[in-house]
């Protein structure tokens, strides 16, 4: 599986937002991980297709993730591909039939994918395992960054890995160098960092620190 690593601009200065999406481009990124929120699914507000565009305005070739957690994404879901999102990840814990909307994304050609909550049993993946292309697993509570990594979600991990060995695993949430390692070994391959990268003066360094524990 090929690791990727995806600095969340969750964490960014929001005063030189352009800089800080080509800093995180030029320190190697594989992509970009884009948080939008709805106050009546997490308890916070980021932001919305419009700083999609703006990442796709100033970096048109760096790829751009967007996690909706968000409680009916259905709505919004054009929106979001016509600003320029490349892959949507929406919740299982939505309030829409997520059968027909991982299906709406593909056919707007974007890649479609599943994200999971701390306290959602994983088998409730199941039924659409075959539908998305990758599948977070939080490993916080989503709505803010700078929290600490629950260990207590790796098994979700490995039950993943062990049903879909070709299946993208992202982990979201408290992602640093002692717990990306951990992850990895679990079965994840793709892991988005917010406060850990965009913390670091030297983001290059420590994007490379980060592939060098995985073995890279
Ligand atoms: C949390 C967001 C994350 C957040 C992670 O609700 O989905 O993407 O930016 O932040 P860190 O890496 O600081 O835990
Ligand atoms: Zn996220």
């Amino acid at each position: 599986m090929k690791i990727q690593i995806l600095p969340s601009i969750l964490a960014a200065d929001y005063g030189h937002l352009a800089d800080e999406i080509l800093r995180a481009e030029a320190a190697g990124a594989d992509a970009l991980h884009l948080d939008m929120m709805d106050p009546s699914f997490v308890p916070n507000m980021s932001f919305g297709p419009d700083i999609v565009a703006l990442a796709r305005k100033v970096a048109p070739g760096f790829y751009r993730h967007v996690h909706l957690m968000m409680r009916r994404p259905d709505l919004y879901l054009e929106d979001f591909a016509k600003a320029g999102a490349q892959t949507i990840q929406v919740h299982i814990e939505a309030d829409c039939d997520l059968h027909t909307e991982l299906k709406r994304i593909r056919a707007m050609g974007v890649k479609p994918a599943l994200v999971i909550n701390p306290e959602t049993p994983v088998e409730r993946l199941a039924p659409y395992l075959g539908e998305a292309d990758e599948v977070l697993v939080m490993t916080v509570h989503p709505g803010r960054g700078g929290q600490k990594f629950m260990v207590e979600c790796l098994p979700k991990i490995s039950w993943l890995r062990s049903r879909c060995p070709g299946l993208d695993i992202m982990i979201d949430g408290g992602a640093n160098a002692e717990t990306v390692p951990i992850a990895f070994k679990a079965g994840a391959n793709q892991f988005v960092a917010g406060s850990y990268l965009f913390g670091k003066a030297d983001m290059k360094a420590a994007i490379d620190d980060l592939r060098r524990r995985l073995g890279e």
